[in-house]
């Protein structure tokens, strides 16, 4: 019942009465006075003025079972899905359930994560319901050496999901997401695997979307898609939007396994080409110019004095030759 009514106050862009909403389902208002309170327990921003009824505030941003379940336009990723309140991490949790028979394209979502990971040992601070934090667990039929290609292409698919919705978004090797010169999407690739056969992948993506500020060190680093084009965006649109992008990009890369066609799309939006760039790992530094992409994924990148070239891999950190973010 309790949806039935959200549907109402979803679909009304003014007050609805209890007493209207109870001829409407056929129950007391003191039945739907329950109901709305039910609302409000899962989170859903319901204003009750006396004489005038309910009405549901459009920033309402809950990502629960229902919201997921009613907007996904997908048709195979985040059909199955588990939606959490709080987990360590959302790509731990994947791997959890990665340990029973879950199907290609499983999502998981979390409000909070209380130790969020980010690449290169580094942890992700998660900020509540303003930010999105999801996992998806695949089993491309894939070698374990393909595996940067695929980072690629969910970095890809996120930046062509936020231009659709008309934002700017580049991609700084091999897959952070960034708007105006900061990050705005971490993303976090694991990958279990037997000899050369991917058991399964684990790719966790953390959006910041509607925080108003950043402290600290963040402050100059990161960026959410509010301070960026000052609009509130709901959850559940931008988590709907980057899992169709992937799912079309994902299935069109695992029936060849060949990244070549993904190329010149995946260098028009990364901000790496062309510029200075110093890839750090712990065996060797490489320092150039980036002046491609390789069909495996690599960033290839020209030494300026012997004009010979090197393949940056996902082992190194990429940055600018003056150190700075980006
Ligand atoms: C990075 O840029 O360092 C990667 C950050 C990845 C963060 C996401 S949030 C959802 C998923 N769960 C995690 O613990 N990490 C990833």
């Amino acid at each position: 019942m309790k949806y039935k009514i959200l549907e109402l106050l979803k679909a009304s862009d003014n007050f609805v009465s209890g007493e209207e909403i109870g001829k409407i389902f056929n129950i007391s208002r003191s039945a739907v006075w329950k109901n709305i309170l039910k609302l409000k327990e899962l989170g859903y921003d319901i204003t009750s003025v006396t004489k005038k009824g309910y009405f549901l505030n459009g920033s309402s941003n809950v990502l629960n079972d229902y919201e997921i379940r009613t907007s996904l336009t997908t048709k195979i990723f985040g059909k199955n899905f588990l939606c959490l309140k709080e987990t360590d991490s959302t790509n731990e949790e994947a791997k959890r359930q990665a340990q029973n028979n879950i199907p290609d394209g499983f999502l998981i979502t979390s409000e909070n994560q209380t130790k969020g990971k980010g690449r290169l040992g580094n942890s992700w601070s998660h900020s509540g319901n303003s930010a999105l934090a999801f996992s998806i667990v695949l089993k491309p039929p894939l070698i374990p050496a393909d595996i940067t290609p695929l980072t690629l292409i969910t970095g890809l698919s996120v930046c062509e999901a936020f231009r659709k919705i008309g934002i700017p978004a580049y991609v700084k090797w091999p897959n952070d997401i960034i708007i105006n010169n900061k990050k705005a999407v971490g993303i976090l690739t694991e990958i279990s695997c037997e000899i050369e056969k991917i058991s399964y992948v684990v790719i966790g993506i953390g959006v910041n979307i509607n925080q108003p500020s950043f402290d600290g060190e963040l402050k100059e680093k990161a960026t959410s898609l509010f301070i960026e084009t000052g609009e509130i965006f709901k959850r559940t649109k931008i988590l709907n939007a980057i899992l169709n992008e992937f799912e079309g990009n994902y299935y069109k890369f695992i029936r060849t396994s060949d990244f070549t066609e993904f190329i010149e799309k995946y260098e028009s939006f990364c901000l790496n080409i062309g510029k200075t760039v110093k890839a750090v790992s712990k065996v060797r530094n490489i320092s150039g110019i980036a002046v491609g992409i390789s069909k495996k994924g690599e960033l290839i990148v020209k030494n300026e004095e012997t004009s010979s070239l090197s393949f940056v891999s996902g082992e190194f950190s990429v940055r600018l030759q003056d150190g700075k973010y980006i």
